[in-house]
């Protein structure tokens, strides 16, 4: 799922016309996502991609402002870009510099004030307009910004996708209507907006057609989806992905990221009846704290998620569950943080995403009382990832001995080794042939590490669903 313009030769003579673009992305899936489309934007006009950043003719930096370490990373590569920029100035080939994604729509002009040899500024809604604004930025020969949130549509305007591989992602639904009090997605991302029904049946049609099997629903709220159907009526996510099962070609549907207030009854049965729709799900809960969560703003309490979490498994028994956690928030007291961990004991996560409280500018909770020193939020956040990690660990374990259908999507370290993703998101290495690739085979899974499985590749006709009883991770 890299950007899928075709790699430039390293040490060809590059042609003059052929232009370079190298972008980078930080932060979340929607943001490679994005990367991607910005990709399909720029082709036509050209450019191919460079896996060498300060060779390219023109960087984007497609940047993140959900936590200050990110939002500040872009300064330094920025610093890093100057000085190859300054030293091409005089050259045939001066460097381009441009910042995309939600630093530019949060920050706008404010990065030309910190960075004044920055050309191009743009926020995540604009991306499609990416060939007007080269075209004014050489006729003009100054920086150009442009954080509109513009009312026409940008999925309509951006040309056909091109995936580079067996796997894709597929944007259903932008930006997010719940402000949870620590968050700036509501801000940068804007309000929530569906994409109708049959552009997004094309995408996933077209995408089927070169060659994808799984695709990854993606949306700041994936839950909160409800898509024109052309005919007055709206799909939910659940009804949406029964949709895209019949999608021919199409053997794996997930989605990402959800809200536990939104699991509604039709997702909960697509959960049951589509057997494409693998079991794994992220959904964020952030604290086992109900002070906390109210707090947050986050429209349940701890007891919801559970709830929320028992009703998935009955209707999916197998379903392996993710989450994102916060430490630290303002008030966070030690009870409080023990009600977070006995939440992941209880729920049995086998994977998870956890951060220190960032205080973001503009936020409601940035300016709340009883912010929580660093060092705290360094020791809650060690003692979480030492739980969670051993979770992870466990349940990795337990798909020892199993049977596992894997989707191969990439080469491996070694030579005749391929690497894939099982159902619940495990990386799986295995030897098998090159030719393979992009296929769905059945793997004995032989070994677990920590962060990938390691194992054998079945015969033609082995029965994946044979599979050892998986132990229940508490
Ligand atoms: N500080 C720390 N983590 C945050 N997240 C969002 N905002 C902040 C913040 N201000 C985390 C949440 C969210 C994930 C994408 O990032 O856990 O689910
Ligand atoms: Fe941010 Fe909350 Fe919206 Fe998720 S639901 S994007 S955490 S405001």
């Amino acid at each position: 799922m890299r950007a899928p313009l075709q790699n430039a030769e390293p040490n060809s003579n590059r042609h003059l016309a052929n232009k370079t673009v190298h972008v980078k992305s930080y932060g979340c899936q929607m943001n490679v996502y994005d990367a991607s489309r910005m990709g399909d934007v720029l082709a036509p006009l050209g450019y191919v991609n460079d896996p060498d950043m300060f060779a390219a003719d023109l960087v984007i930096l497609n940047t993140c402002h959900i936590r200050e370490k990110a939002a500040e990373k872009v300064y330094s590569e920025l610093g890093r870009l100057r000085v190859e920029k300054e030293s091409r100035a005089d050259s045939e080939r001066p460097m381009v510099i441009a910042v995309g994604g939600c630093v530019a729509q949060a920050e706008g002009e404010e990065i030309l004030r910190r960075a004044p040899y920055v050309d191009m500024v743009f926020g995540p809604q604009t991306y499609h307009r990416l060939p007007l604004m080269l075209r004014t930025l050489a006729q003009r020969g100054e920086a150009v910004v442009d954080t509109d949130f513009p009312a026409d549509d940008k999925f309509d305007a951006l040309p056909d996708v091109q995936p580079d591989g067996a796997a894709a992602f597929l944007t259903i639904q932008e930006g997010c209507d719940k402000f949870c009090t620590f968050c700036v997605v509501p801000y940068t991302r804007g309000a929530e907006f569906s994409r109708p029904v049959d552009p997004v049946l094309r995408e996933a049609r077209l995408l089927a057609g070169k060659g994808v099997r799984e695709i990854t629903l993606l949306g700041q709220n994936v839950n909160a989806y409800h898509g024109d159907n052309g005919n007055g009526d709206e799909l939910t996510l659940g009804r949406l992905i029964r949709k895209l099962a019949d999608v021919e070609g199409i053997e794996r549907i997930r989605y990402t990221t959800s809200y536990p207030a939104e699991v509604d009854d039709d997702l909960i049965s697509a959960h049951r009846d589509v057997p494409a729709l693998m079991p794994y799900l992220h959904l964020p809960v952030q604290s086992g704290s109900d002070k906390i969560l109210k707090a947050m703003n986050r429209r349940h309490s701890s007891g919801d998620y559970k709830d929320i979490v028992r009703r998935l498994r009955d209707a999916q028994p197998d379903l392996a569950l993710s989450s994102d956690f916060i430490v630290g928030f303002p008030g966070e007291t030690d009870a409080d943080f023990q009600a977070t961990l006995d939440l992941v004991q209880s729920v049995g996560f086998v994977q998870a995403y956890s951060f220190k409280y960032s205080p973001r500018p503009g936020t409601p909770a940035a300016d709340m009382d009883d912010q929580i020193p660093e060092a705290v939020k360094s020791a809650r956040l060690q003692l979480l990832q030492d739980l969670l990690n051993r979770q992870q660990i466990a349940f990795n374990e337990s798909c020892v001995g199993r049977d596992l259908p894997v989707l191969f999507d990439r080469p491996g370290a070694r030579p005749g080794q391929l690497v894939g993703r099982s159902p619940y998101m495990q990386a799986v290495h295995a030897d098998a042939p090159a030719d393979r690739m992009g296929e769905i085979i059945t793997v004995r899974i032989d070994r677990a590490k920590p962060n990938s499985l390691s194992g054998t590749i079945r015969p033609i006709g082995a029965d994946a669903s044979s599979n050892a009883k998986r132990e229940v991770v508490a």
